[in-house]
């Protein structure tokens, strides 16, 4: 059990830290994590501290989380092109949800820091050759060479400075025009404005624009609303490589508290949630909202136990969990979990991974999802927390604003033997652009449904 009273911000060290690559070179780990130790924060703590008032309203039933982005990000993938068409992806998608749903949205992106990668097993075989397994960016290389999967800790360094560029790239779009709601049709992308969610959502979009100018004429404008000229937009990333995160860990001047300014929120992921190990240690400890993922064996008594520790004042918008439970396991998995939070009185947001759960090796040799399986996981989160009187607060998305091929089905009727096309991802399969807008409608549905069963129970 985590020890109370001691935090500081390398007491992780002390505890089993799972998931955790080793060095070769102690040496250049020292000198990295030194570097790293003195640059400037990425994020403030003022920031996360607006993050978690939002996800207090998201606890409260008054909003909906949006979090999404790539499985992993990458050095190979790095570019304006990639940030951007991500980026319109979530605007878009908050779009359908806030209008849509009728519910205010809060945004956070899988991105600037999204680098390090859980595995299931320590090596990968092909072809008879065993090499250790790629850990993600961060850490090691994807080509499948000993060279390439060599845990080198100048990459940390690297994702620093990858993710400042992608948040100076961010900050102009929240900031500089781009979110300004007149641009709603700019954000459709190309080739999902010529599928049926790319034409309803151009309903959509001039649904809003006719909103707009009945705002304007009442005198709300771009100009005298910031609501219409920018958005909030925050980063998360899983708190995996525990180096990492401990050099950009920082007391923040205003209230003297620990902050990770490596990211506005950061989650504990399925593989590193043991109540007495060091992932938990390390973020208990940290004053940003956090999140838990909670797969299928999370124990009701467990999960309690976590929430004392990584929320003991029981502060509304300091824990999230997301719930992973893969589609035929929700119904078994969810409701004791829902049922023992409730009993116990404790605050949280409670947000649906529908992706993590649900991934199998498609016929063609390929890591895949289908669409049928995330939605079904997804009505279900819907039906069950409904059903328990809890807020389905959020979801939780591996996506991206390109036209890849890694999940099959939905409209876009992406096909097993149509996933070799373009296959892209660095780690987990990611709807596309079109598969993710589609779903993004059908959850807006549920919302909306959920609003009309509430005023009818009024
Ligand atoms: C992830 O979110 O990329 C991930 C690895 O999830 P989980 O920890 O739920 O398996
Ligand atoms: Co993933």
């Amino acid at each position: 059990m985590a020890d109370m009273a001691l935090w500081t911000p390398d007491s992780w060290r002390g505890k089993t830290a799972r998931q955790m690559p080793t060095y070769l070179d102690a040496a250049k780990l020292a000198s990295a994590e030194a570097r790293l130790a003195k640059l400037p924060p990425l994020v403030f703590a003022g920031e996360a501290r607006k993050l978690k008032k939002k996800l207090a309203s998201v606890a409260n039933g008054e909003a909906f989380l949006f979090q999404g982005g790539d499985c992993a990000e990458s050095f190979a993938e790095f570019s304006a092109n990639n940030i951007r068409d991500t980026f319109r992806m979530i605007l878009q998608m908050a779009v359908v949800l806030t209008f849509g749903g009728g519910i205010p949205v809060v945004k956070v992106g899988r991105m600037a820091g999204q680098f390090a990668k859980p595995r299931s097993d320590n090596f990968e075989v092909r072809d008879g050759v065993k090499l250790p397994s790629y850990r993600g960016d961060i850490i090691n290389g994807i080509d499948f060479t000993p060279e390439a999967r060599v845990n080198d800790p100048e990459r940390m360094v690297q994702v620093y400075n990858q993710s400042a560029s992608t948040l100076n790239l961010l900050r102009a779009f929240v900031q500089g025009g781009y979110a300004d709601l007149h641009r709603v049709h700019q954000w459709n992308l190309d080739f999902v404005g010529s599928s049926l969610q790319g034409e309803r959502y151009e309903k959509l979009a001039d649904q809003i624009g006719e909103t707009l100018n009945f705002m304007a004429a009442c005198n709300i404008t771009a100009e005298t609303s910031a609501q219409i000229r920018e958005t909030d937009f925050y980063t998360s990333h899983e708190a995996l490589l525990l180096p990492y995160e401990q050099a950009l860990t920082r007391v923040d001047s205003t209230t003297g508290d620990w902050y990770d300014v490596s990211a506005h929120m950061l989650w504990i992921g399925e593989r590193t949630r043991q109540l007495d190990g060091a992932h938990v240690e390390f973020l208990r400890g940290v004053k940003n909202p956090i999140g838990l993922k909670c797969g299928p064996t999370m124990a009701p008594d467990d999960l309690l136990r976590l929430i004392d520790i990584l929320n003991p004042a029981n502060e509304a918008g300091r824990l999230t969990l997301i719930t992973r439970m893969g589609d035929e396991k929700i119904a078994i998995g969810l409701p004791p979990l829902l049922r023992a939070v409730k009993k116990a009185g404790k605050a949280v947001v409670w947000c649906s991974d529908p992706m993590h759960g649900n991934t199998h090796v498609s016929d063609s040799g390929y890591k895949t999802r289908d669409f049928s399986r995330v939605m079904t996981e997804l009505r279900g989160f819907f039906d069950i927390c409904r059903a328990e009187g809890m807020h389905p607060g959020g979801v939780h998305l591996e996506m991206t604003g390109q036209e890849v091929t890694e999940c099959t089905g939905g409209m876009s009727a992406v096909t097993d033997a149509g996933l070799a096309a373009r296959y892209e991802t660095h780690c987990d399969p990611r709807l596309n652009g079109t598969q993710a807008l589609e779903l993004a409608f059908l959850i807006a549905d549920y919302l909306k449904q959920g609003r009309k069963a509430d005023s009818l129970s009024e």
